[in-house]
């Protein structure tokens, strides 16, 4: 067992000292977990294949799915990946740092056990100036999935990473929680049309306005193959059995509603994922707000850390709300289907 020590930070200037003692950590080839504007990531060398093992081991995590590889700079693009799209370009001028991760085809440098044995490498700069200073005092970049034990809800605050990860990593910086809440946008843009192989941070309208049309991997519908490799485990999970109701708001209240009081007669314990909008009109369960339907920021934020709660609260069974699959609600909804399984009412 490792001595996770978790370190305090200045989200907006991040103490040298501390990052110092960091970035010593990643050059010794140890693990640390940090902030980023998504998620916590579980960080390390990422061009070193023994790092990439044993970010694999502290997560749980199958090896053939591939890391993310953050940078805090431009100039270190050129060193880890064979060539840059002019359309990769456009899309690294208006969006990083940012929730946009793009696929590129990697140099010999990147090692295949960081990349899950693919050609390929996904990069991005992170919006987060703790992320951008480990990086760039480190002196090399950093390979980070999303610091949670695999299959478990993304950590988005230090306290979720310690519930996940204490006592197999040296340390956790803890700068606050994730403004955005959900991972980054994965974006692969080696066919004509570019695909979304994850809904993030970045949406899909944001990136048609640069790039025109933008498809969304067909694989990620429920049953079928997905284009990119992590996409296809389990993720997220609440450790209750999770439904989610999708119809009119109407209909998914009065449906709730039912299905709830029926729950709590039967002697289970029910969770109610509701919103600002419709708390109010349940009576039965445990019922939490995962933020304003008009303000779709505040529920990817909260998301994660309310199917956290649920499981602190020990519920059996949740029961939640749908929201519009426009903007981020894409990514929100992309992570409630795969938190429940794909076990969806429609109502
Ligand atoms: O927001 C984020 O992206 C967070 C923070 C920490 O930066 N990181 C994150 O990493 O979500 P992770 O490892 O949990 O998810 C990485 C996703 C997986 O779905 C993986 O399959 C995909 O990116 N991916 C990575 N490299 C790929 C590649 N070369 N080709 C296709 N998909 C790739
Ligand atoms: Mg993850």
């Amino acid at each position: 067992m490792l001595n996770t020590e978790i370190v305090t930070v200045d989200k907006n200037r991040p103490e040298k000292d501390k990052i110092k003692i960091a970035a010593e950590i990643i050059k010794n080839s140890g693990l640390v977990a940090f902030p980023t504007e998504t998620v916590y990531g579980l960080g390390g060398n990422a061009l070193d294949e023994h790092v990439a093992r044993k970010i694999y081991t502290a997560k749980g995590r199958p090896q053939d799915n591939p890391l993310i590889v953050h940078i805090y700079s431009l100039l270190q693009l050129d060193q880890l990946v064979k060539e840059i799209p002019s359309r990769a370009a456009a899309l690294m001028d208006k969006f990083w740092p940012g929730p946009l991760t793009i696929i590129f085809y990697k140099k010999d440098i990147v090692p295949f056990g960081t990349t899950g044995g693919l050609d390929t490498v996904a990069i991005r700069m992170p919006a987060h100036p703790v992320a951008l200073e480990l990086i760039k005092e480190s002196g090399v970049p950093i390979a980070a999935p999303s610091a949670n034990i695999s299959g478990r809800p993304s950590p988005v605050c230090a306290r979720d990473v310690a519930e996940d990860l204490s006592g197999g990593i040296e340390m956790i910086l803890d700068g606050g929680p994730a403004s955005v809440g959900v991972e980054s946008t994965v974006l692969d843009l080696s066919e004509e049309v570019p695909m979304i192989l994850r809904p993030g941070g970045v949406t899909l309208e944001e990136l048609e306005d640069i790039l025109g049309r933008v498809d969304l991997d067909p694989g990620l519908a429920p049953g079928e193959k997905p284009r990119s490799p992590g996409q296809k485990y389990r993720h997220y999970a609440p450790k209750a059995s999770m439904t989610v109701i999708s119809g009119s708001i109407e209909h998914q209240v009065k449906t709730i509603r039912e299905l709830a009081e029926q729950m709590v007669a039967n002697g289970s314990k029910v969770g109610i994922m509701a919103t600002a909008q419709t708390r109010h009109r349940y009576t039965k369960g445990y019922i939490i707000s995962v933020g304003d339907r008009t303000a779709p920021l505040t529920i990817s934020s909260n998301l994660f850390t309310i199917l956290r709660k649920f499981d602190r609260l020990k519920v059996d069974s949740i029961l939640a709300e749908s929201i519009s699959e426009e903007g981020i609600g894409l990514a929100v909804m992309n992570r409630l289907y795969k938190a429940a399984g794909y076990n969806v009412l429609k109502v």
